[in-house]
């Protein structure tokens, strides 16, 4: 719960979140909005996925009163213009997605790492005061669990790498000047999810009695975190003593594939076909994250468990599934 006192002391900031039609980024730029932050948001509809799932999460964003958007590439636009006022710029914007990025390593590079560059040399000269970036759990690879920050990164993928090479992109920048901190997201889930996504595409399956295609044995294990603690853990970035510094965000446990399975058969109630592959390139064995360092300086604890939120997230499936529906009738 945000004290009424904070929500105030914001009234007035202004902000800019960079891939905002994206599924954290719409989801952040609707909480700022909330607590009274001016947000401008830049997206250029991606082709990672439908573009259109994008640009409806934009158009109900328009919707809500103190956001405006900038359509267009960040390494193409004028972005002392759009950074002009700003306060902090919470830098989502990027091409997501391990297995995809072996054969598109180009446009991983322009996406993750040119894009941060001129994000952070425009912040630099607009006066930004601080740049929060979402950066991956992608860059442990597969390094002993629990990650902790202080580990050497080893990232095992294109992606991955390019996360890495942003990652140090903003933090070297940060300084007397700027400061820059960067949020290390493990896996994150929920309402809204992008649909490539492995939680996401198993619920559709299920939901539409396909059979589910599982890469591996379903034993590797990934630190889900519900999208809405993502957005508080990056809010309360924009202001924690964590300037120069990586921070990870995580859910708090570590659950395999076959554990969400088994609440996945709960949920739908029946029985899941499952069309079992080799394990994919990229795809690391574990991921969990150590918190240590995320509590103490970003007060950050995660608030929905697994299981709470792969419910809510099934319940929206479920409901676009019956609109979808609704409107082929
Ligand atoms: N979702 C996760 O589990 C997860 C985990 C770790 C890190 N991250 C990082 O968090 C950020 C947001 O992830 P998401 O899941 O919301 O992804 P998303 O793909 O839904 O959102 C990213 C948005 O950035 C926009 N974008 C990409 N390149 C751009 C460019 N050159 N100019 C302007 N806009 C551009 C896309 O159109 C998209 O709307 C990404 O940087 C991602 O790497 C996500």
């Amino acid at each position: 719960m945000e004290a009424a006192g904070s929500t105030r002391r914001r009234r007035g900031r202004r902000c800019v979140v960079t891939g905002s039609a994206g599924f954290i980024g719409s989801t952040l730029c609707a909480r700022l909005a909330r607590e009274g932050w001016a947000v401008t948001g830049v997206d250029a509809f991606t082709d990672s996925y439908d573009p259109v799932e994008k640009v409806l999460r934009a158009a109900s964003l328009t919707r809500v009163a103190g956001t405006t958007l900038v359509v267009g590439d960040l390494a193409e636009l004028d972005l002392a213009r759009v950074f002009d006022g700003a306060e902090v710029v919470f830098h989502l914007a990027g091409r997501a997605g391990v297995r995809p990025s072996f054969a598109q390593e180009e446009r991983y590079v322009h996406d993750n790492v040119v894009t941060t560059e001129r994000v952070v040399a425009a912040a630099r000269q607009s006066g930004v005061r601080r740049i929060v970036y979402a950066s991956s759990s992608s860059v442990y690879g597969d390094g002993d669990a629990p990650f902790r920050e202080d580990a050497a990164p080893s990232p095992i993928s294109p992606y991955g790498r390019t996360k890495l090479e942003a990652e140090r992109c903003a933090l070297a920048a940060s300084g007397a000047d700027l400061e820059a901190v960067a949020l290390r997201y493990f896996t994150v889930f929920g309402p809204g999810q992008r649909p490539d996504m492995g939680l996401r595409l198993f619920a559709e399956a299920a939901l539409a009695g396909r059979p589910i295609t599982l890469f591996g044995d379903g034993t590797q294990r990934r630190d889900f975190t519900y999208v809405h603690d993502v957005v508080a853990a990056t809010v309360a970035a924009a202001d924690a003593p964590a300037a120069g510094l990586a921070v990870n965000v995580g859910g708090g446990a570590s659950v395999s594939l076959l554990e969400v399975f088994d609440l996945l058969r709960r949920l739908v109630a029946t029985e899941l076909l499952v069309d079992v592959q080799p394990f994919a390139r990229g795809d690391v064995r574990v991921t969990s994250a150590d918190l240590s360092r995320s509590a103490e300086l970003l007060g950050f604890a995660p608030q929905v468990p697994f299981a709470v939120g792969y419910e809510r997230q099934v319940s929206w499936l479920r409901d676009r599934l019956d609109q979808s529906m609704v409107r082929s009738a």
